[in-house]
């Protein structure tokens, strides 16, 4: 029977959103109203009531072309008119092809194989598989669980969320069925700050005691994302990566939200001079235009899978290697190249060194760590948030905090008075905030 209500019909697109349509980590109807945005155009959104917002969040770090770039507009339209989608079992084309040659111009050493996915967390699903099969083949059934740190995250999937932070991940609400995983301490906060011999301790006594069990190790390179927005030293990689391979463990790098520039490199692992055996890039692949993401690993690693008794890597979803989302993969790239995103994170790093340092002589700020295009002020206390998101768009600027962590990562192409005026707004509104408390 068809839902032919009419009230559906008739209540105007605020009504409608608030009452059937769930929005991320959100309840239904949610606490306070989504902002309707009607157009995206270069680093600005545009409200239905004619707001003109300066975006500083890249729709969650994907658009770091901004929005609606003829380029990338260019490259998706072509491609939709000789073929938007075609399966990719038994078939392949052009599109796929091109990306994949470009992707691996630029990726860390070694990675060579590629399975494209949906979206990150699946492309953390395959390496997690990947990693299970690799152990499989090499006849180690025991090593069926992933170590990682503590503060990480890594998607929203089953076993993606069983390695984000057992704490302030969803542990709690799913915790029993969710796969038990090994985690270690996070790393020491700041990205020169030396690391404690301790840490380096418990690492190798970490890898001493659970080698057996263990298939992988995952991590966010250099920056954890959502887990807490924290900056550590690259030192911590390599010594992780120096273990993996003395007791052949696999090293994960999820590249999902710093790769393509942002860090200041064109992937984070660069700042640690290593290669991991498997790699995950997702969010700005596309420049934000589709969902679409890629698991990439080293020739030891799928070969390894390919001798094996099962041989085929067993994940195999409908949209896989969609041509629109390759095409538009490949012109992103190469703006990324050409234009020298990870030179341009650098140049915003200084930017943000001047204009966010400074906020940390207010008493509400805990901590402002910045790198590449990364700014992230942590204050003492969680942000009320529908009181601080009127004053973020009474002041003209999109931002999302979450918890104490108000953070920034603004599209790469922001010029510098844009990223000035940037600042500028958000040292307004936490006044207005600190003001309002
Ligand atoms: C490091 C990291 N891995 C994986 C994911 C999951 O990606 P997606 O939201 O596309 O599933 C995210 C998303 O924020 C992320 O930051």
């Amino acid at each position: 029977m068809p839902n032919n209500n009419s009230n559906l019909l008739n209540q105007n697109l605020d009504d409608f959103d608030h009452n059937h349509l769930w929005h991320p980590y959100a309840s239904l109807p949610p606490a306070y109203p989504n902002l309707v945005i009607d157009k995206a155009n270069g680093v600005y959104l545009y409200t239905k009531s004619g707001i003109k917002l300066i975006d500083g969040m890249s729709s969650w770090w994907a658009a770091i072309h901004g929005y609606n770039h003829p380029k990338l507009n260019t490259a998706i339209s072509a491609q939709l008119s000789s073929m938007a989608h075609v399966m990719f079992g038994g078939l392949t084309h052009q599109p796929a092809i091109d990306l994949g040659q470009k992707l691996l111009t630029i990726v860390p050493n070694g990675l060579d194989a590629i399975f494209y996915a949906d979206s990150g967390s699946i492309a953390v699903e395959v390496a997690l598989k990947m990693a299970l099969q690799y152990q499989l083949a090499q006849h180690n059934p025991k090593r069926n669980q992933i170590a990682t740190t503590r503060s990480g995250y890594y998607g929203d999937t089953w076993h993606a969320m069983s390695i984000c932070d057992p704490v302030t991940g969803m542990h709690s609400i799913y915790g029993k069925q969710l796969p038990i995983q090994l985690f270690v301490d996070k790393p020491q906060s700041g990205f020169e700050t030396p690391l404690d011999d301790d840490i380096k301790n418990q690492l190798a006594d970490f890898f001493e005691q659970n080698q057996q069990n263990i298939a992988a190790f995952i991590i966010e390179p250099v920056v954890q994302g959502a887990g807490g927005m924290r900056i550590y030293n690259p030192e911590y990689i390599k010594i992780l990566s120096e273990l993996c391979h003395k007791y052949d463990i696999l090293l994960i790098a999820d590249e999902i939200a710093t790769g393509f520039g942002r860090t200041g490199k064109m992937f984070a692992c660069e700042y640690a001079d290593i290669s991991p055996d498997i790699m995950t890039v997702g969010k700005a692949l596309t420049g934000g235009y589709m969902t679409f993401a890629a698991t990439l690993c080293q020739r030891h690693v799928a070969e390894c899978i390919a001798n094996s008794e099962y041989s085929a890597l067993m994940h195999g979803p409908t949209f896989m290697g969609n041509p629109l989302a390759c095409s538009v993969a490949l012109a992103s790239i190469e703006l990324v190249i050409e234009h020298d995103y990870p030179k341009r994170a650098l140049l915003i790093e200084q930017q943000l060194n001047q204009n966010l340092q400074p906020l940390k002589a207010f008493d509400q700020v805990a901590d402002v760590r910045i790198l590449g295009a990364i700014g992230i002020i942590e204050m003492i206390d969680a942000v009320d948030m529908p009181r601080f998101q009127h004053l973020l768009i009474e002041n003209k600027v999109w931002i999302r905090p979450f918890g104490k962590l108000v953070y920034i990562m603004p599209p790469i192409i922001m010029k510098d008075k844009e990223v000035f005026m940037l600042c500028n707004r958000l040292k307004q509104v936490l006044i207005d905030y600190f003001k309002s408390l």
